[in-house]
C-alpha cells in the first residue's frame, strides 16, 4: 500500500468477504487492497454518501498508513490526525471522541486528546461519537478515524433491538443467497423483529410479496414498529403463526430463517424436532426452482435433517463473531435448492 494516501478501510462480520466483494463490485468500488476483514478503497469526498449505503460493511474508516505514525510522531505532528478529523467532521454530527491506542494513558496521547478537546470542542468519552485509532495492525501504522458515529450496520429502521436479532448486514448477506432479482414472493419463517424482511424489502424494490410469521407476540409487535419506522408497512406483513402448525399463507420463490436456538425458544421444544417440522414446511411451501436459505449457529444438527429431506446444500459460509456478551457465535448461512 503506498504511503500517505487517504484511503477508506471498510470492515465487515468474519465470513462475509464473498458478499462484501460482490456487492463492491457491482456497485463499482474500486478496491485498492485487502487486510483481514477488511479491503481498503479510494477516498474521495463524492464516495462518502455512496459507502454510507453500503449494506454488507459493519463500519468504515478514513486511515492513512505509513511506517512513521506511530503515536510520538503523531503527538509531534498532530496536524496529520487534526486533516482526518477536519475531514471527517464535516460529514455528521460529533459531540464525544475516544482514542483507541496501545498505551492511552501515556503522556503523548493525553497530549494528543487535549488537542482534540482544545481544537475541536468535544468531549472525550468511553462510549464516543468520533472513534479515533492509532494501530499497527500487521507491520504498518495506520491512524484511522470511523466516518460514522454508529456503525454502519446499525440501520435507522431499528426502533428497539431485540435480543436474538439479526445483525441487518447477515440479513443483507442471506438475502443475497436467494436470487431475489427475479423472485416474486419471499417467506421469513421465524421473523423475530423483521430484519430480514425489511433488508429484502429495501434491496429489492420489484418484489412483490413479503411475509414472515412468528409464534411470538413481543417480537411481533416489534416488527411492526420496525417495519413502520422503515416505511414498510404496506408492502411486508407478519402474522401469528406457530411452525407446528403448519399455516398456510400460499408457496413462495424463496424462504429465509434464522433459526430458533437456545434461549430464544421454549424450554421444552426439541430443538430437532422443531427443525424436522420447519424443513418438512419449507419442502412443501417453496416453489420448484426457488432457494431455502438458512442462518443458524445449530448447522451440527440441521445438516443431517436436510441431507435426508428432497433439498440440497448447494453453498455454506461460516461466519465468525464476538456478541455483545462477549462470546464467540460461529454461525452458518446455508443455501438449498432442490435436489
Ligand atoms: C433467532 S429469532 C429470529 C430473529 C430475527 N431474525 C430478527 O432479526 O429479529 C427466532 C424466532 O423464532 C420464533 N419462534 C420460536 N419457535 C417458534 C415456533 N414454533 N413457531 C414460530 N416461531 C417460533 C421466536 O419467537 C423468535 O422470534
Amino acid at each position: 500500500m503506498s504511503d500517505k494516501v487517504l484511503q477508506l478501510k471498510l470492515s465487515y462480520i468474519t465470513g462475509l468477504r464473498p458478499v462484501v466483494l460482490d456487492e463492491l463490485k457491482r456497485l463499482n468500488f474500486k478496491i485498492l487492497d485487502e487486510a483481514k476483514d477488511s479491503v481498503f478503497i479510494e477516498f474521495s469526498e463524492e464516495i462518502i454518501s455512496k459507502v454510507k449505503k453500503l449494506r454488507s460493511v459493519s463500519r468504515a474508516y478514513l486511515v492513512l498508513q505509513n511506517d512513521t505514525y506511530h503515536p510520538t510522531y503523531i503527538s509531534n505532528h498532530k496536524s496529520i490526525l487534526g486533516n482526518l478529523i477536519d475531514i471527517v467532521v464535516k460529514y455528521d454530527n460529533f459531540k464525544t471522541f475516544k482514542i483507541s491506542c496501545a498505551g492511552a494513558d501515556s503522556p503523548e496521547m493525553r497530549s494528543i486528546a487535549k488537542y482534540i478537546q482544545d481544537t475541536y470542542r468535544i468531549e472525550e468519552r468511553d462510549e464516543a461519537d468520533l472513534k479515533i485509532h492509532i494501530i499497527k495492525p500487521e507491520d504498518i501504522w495506520e491512524i484511522g478515524i470511523q466516518i460514522t458515529p454508529r456503525p454502519l450496520s446499525v440501520r435507522n429502521y431499528k426502533v428497539v433491538n431485540m435480543s436474538g436479532a439479526m445483525d441487518p448486514t447477515i440479513a443483507y448477506a442471506v438475502n443475497s443467497f436467494c436470487n431475489l432479482d427475479s423472485a416474486h414472493s419471499y417467506l421469513n419463517v421465524f421473523s423475530g423483529s423483521a430484519t430480514l424482511l425489511i433488508e429484502a424489502a429495501q434491496c429489492y424494490p420489484d418484489l412483490e410479496k413479503l411475509l414472515g410469521f412468528d409464534n411470538n407476540k413481543k417480537h411481533l409487535s416489534l416488527s411492526i414498529k420496525n417495519i413502520k419506522k422503515a416505511g414498510l408497512i404496506k408492502r411486508v406483513q407478519v402474522k401469528e403463526a406457530d411452525i407446528f402448525d403448519k399455516p398456510n399463507f400460499g408457496t413462495f420463490d424463496a424462504i429465509v430463517s434464522d433459526l430458533p436456538f437456545g434461549m430464544s425458544i421454549s424450554k421444552n421444544e426439541d430443538l430437532e424436532k422443531l427443525y424436522t417440522i420447519f424443513v418438512q414446511y419449507c419442502e412443501g411451501v417453496l416453489n420448484n426452482g426457488g432457494r431455502l436459505v438458512i442462518y443458524t449457529s445449530e448447522y451440527e444438527l440441521i445438516e443431517p435433517i436436510l441431507l435426508k429431506s428432497r433439498f440440497k446444500i448447494i453453498q455454506s459460509l461460516q461466519l465468525k463473531f464476538i456478541t455483545n456478551v462477549d462470546a464467540y457465535l460461529r454461525p452458518k448461512i446455508i443455501v438449498c435448492e432442490f435436489k
